[in-house]
C-alpha cells in the first residue's frame, strides 16, 4: 500500500517535470513542442484570455501552462464596465488589478478588454434616476468619466485596450446600440479621444467579430478612415476571430488585408474554432445570441471523434499559415481562453454543450496540432 502511494507520488512528480521541460504528453502518444510563444517570438505575441476561474485557480499545473505557452494575457470580463463600474462613479477595480499583478509576475503584456460595448454594460449607464433616457449631453459625460477613471486606473499597466467593442453590423453599418441611438456616430470617435486624452501611451485597438463578412470589412475600413480623417488615433484592428471550421479563411484573410492596407496592425484577439453545429442562420458572437439545449446540438459530449479532430487540426494549420504570412502586420494572436474546459463556447450560443476550440484539451494537454 505505501509503496502503491510512492509510485503515485513518483509518478506525479515525473508529470509536473515533464510539463515544465514543455513535453506534453497524451494517452494516445507522446508529442512535444516548443511553448507557443518561443514558436512565434519573432513574428507575434500569443496570448490567452483570462477570467475569474483561471486567475484565482489553485492549480499549479493551469498556472504553469499559462506562464510557459503565453506573453500576452487579456481580461477575459473583469475589465468590462459592468464589473469595472456597476454603479455611477462607483469603480470596482480589485480583479482587475489582481490579472496586472499576474501579468507583470509571468511578465506577459497585458490588454484591456474593453471601454466601450453594448454588452456586459451597467444598467445605469444610459438611464436616469427615474429610468427615462439620458440626453446626448450625459450620456457622453458618462462615456467620459468611464474611459478616464478606467483607462486611467490602468495607466502604463496595459499596453493598449479595446477601445469600442463590435459597434458595426454585417452590413457595415452602425449597429443600432444605445450608444448610437443616444450620442449619434460620433461616439467612437469620442471614445478613441477619452481613451487618448486618458493614457496617452496606451495602444488603441476597435475590435468586433464576424471578420470574414464583406460587409462587415467594408464597415471597419470606413470606420478607419474616418478616425484618422479626424486625426484620432488608432493602432491596429481587433479581429476577434470567434471561428468554426466551417468559417470561410479566404475572407477572413481578405479583411485581415484590408485593414492593414490602411496602415494599421492587425490582432487576432479572441480566436477559437467552434466545431459544434450553430442552430440558427449565420453564426456570430453578440453574446445576447441563445438557443435552447437540444441533444442533436450537443454531438460530442462524450469526445471528439477523429475525423472531427483531423478537421480541427487541418483548420488551425490554414489559419496559422494566414498568420506567419502576414506576420508583418500582426501583431498579437490570442486564444478566448486556455483550454477546452474553461471555454465559453461550451455555454454560448447554448448552455451545457461540450465543445474543443481551444489549443489544450480539458487536461490541460497540448492538442496534436503543429502550428
Ligand atoms: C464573453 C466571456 O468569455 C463570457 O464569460 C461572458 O459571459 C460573455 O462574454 N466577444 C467579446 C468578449 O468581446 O468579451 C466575449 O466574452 C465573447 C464575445
Amino acid at each position: 500500500m505505501k509503496r502503491h502511494r510512492l509510485a503515485v507520488l513518483t509518478l506525479s512528480m515525473l508529470l509536473t517535470i515533464g510539463a515544465d521541460s514543455q513535453s506534453v504528453s497524451s494517452d494516445k502518444e507522446q508529442v512535444s513542442y516548443p511553448p507557443l510563444k518561443e514558436q512565434f517570438k519573432d513574428h507575434f505575441l500569443v496570448g490567452a484570455a483570462i477570467d475569474y476561474g483561471e486567475m484565482y485557480s489553485k492549480d499549479s499545473t493551469l498556472h504553469r501552462l499559462i506562464r510557459r505557452e503565453f506573453n500576452a494575457l487579456v481580461a477575459g470580463n473583469c475589465m468590462k464596465a459592468d464589473h469595472t463600474e456597476p454603479r455611477e462613479n462607483v469603480f470596482n477595480f480589485k480583479d482587475g488589478d489582481f490579472l496586472v499583478a499576474m501579468a507583470e509576475k509571468n511578465q506577459q503584456v497585458l490588454t484591456g478588454h474593453c471601454l466601450v460595448w453594448h454588452s456586459q454594460v451597467p444598467r445605469w449607464m444610459f438611464v436616469d434616476s427615474v429610468g427615462n433616457k439620458v440626453s446626448r449631453e450625459v450620456l457622453i459625460e458618462r462615456m467620459r468619466n468611464h474611459i478616464y477613471k478606467v483607462a486611467g486606473h490602468y495607466r502604463g499597466k496595459v499596453r493598449g485596450w479595446d477601445v469600442v467593442n463590435e459597434a458595426i453590423e454585417w452590413n457595415g453599418d452602425y449597429r443600432k446600440s444605445e450608444y448610437y441611438k443616444i450620442i449619434g456616430e460620433d461616439f467612437i470617435r469620442l471614445a478613441f479621444q477619452f481613451a487618448h486624452e486618458a493614457d496617452p501611451d496606451a495602444e488603441l485597438y476597435y475590435n468586433d467579430y464576424g471578420m470574414d463578412s464583406p460587409g462587415k470589412r467594408e464597415g471597419v475600413v470606413r470606420l478607419i478612415r474616418d478616425l484618422k480623417a479626424h486625426g484620432l488615433r488608432i493602432d491596429a484592428i481587433g479581429m476577434q476571430s470567434h471561428l468554426s471550421l466551417w468559417t470561410n479563411l479566404e475572407e477572413y484573410e481578405k479583411s485581415l488585408i484590408a485593414f492593414a492596407n490602411e496602415g494599421v496592425k492587425v490582432m487576432a484577439t479572441e480566436l477559437d474554432v467552434s466545431v459544434l453545429p450553430w442552430p440558427g442562420e449565420m453564426p456570430n458572437a453578440d453574446i445576447s445570441t441563445s438557443f435552447e439545449y437540444q441533444e442533436k446540438y450537443n454531438p460530442y459530449r462524450n469526445g471528439l471523434p477523429a475525423e472531427v479532430e483531423a478537421k480541427l487540426k487541418d483548420f488551425y494549420e490554414r489559419l496559422f499559415a494566414i498568420y506567419r504570412k502576414h506576420s508583418d502586420v500582426i501583431t498579437r494572436v490570442t486564444f478566448w481562453g486556455v483550454h477546452d474546459g474553461g471555454s465559453w463556447l461550451n455555454g454560448f450560443p447554448i448552455k451545457g454543450r461540450t465543445n474543443y476550440p481551444l489549443l489544450f484539451d480539458r487536461q490541460l494537454r497540448r492538442k496534436n496540432i503543429a502550428l
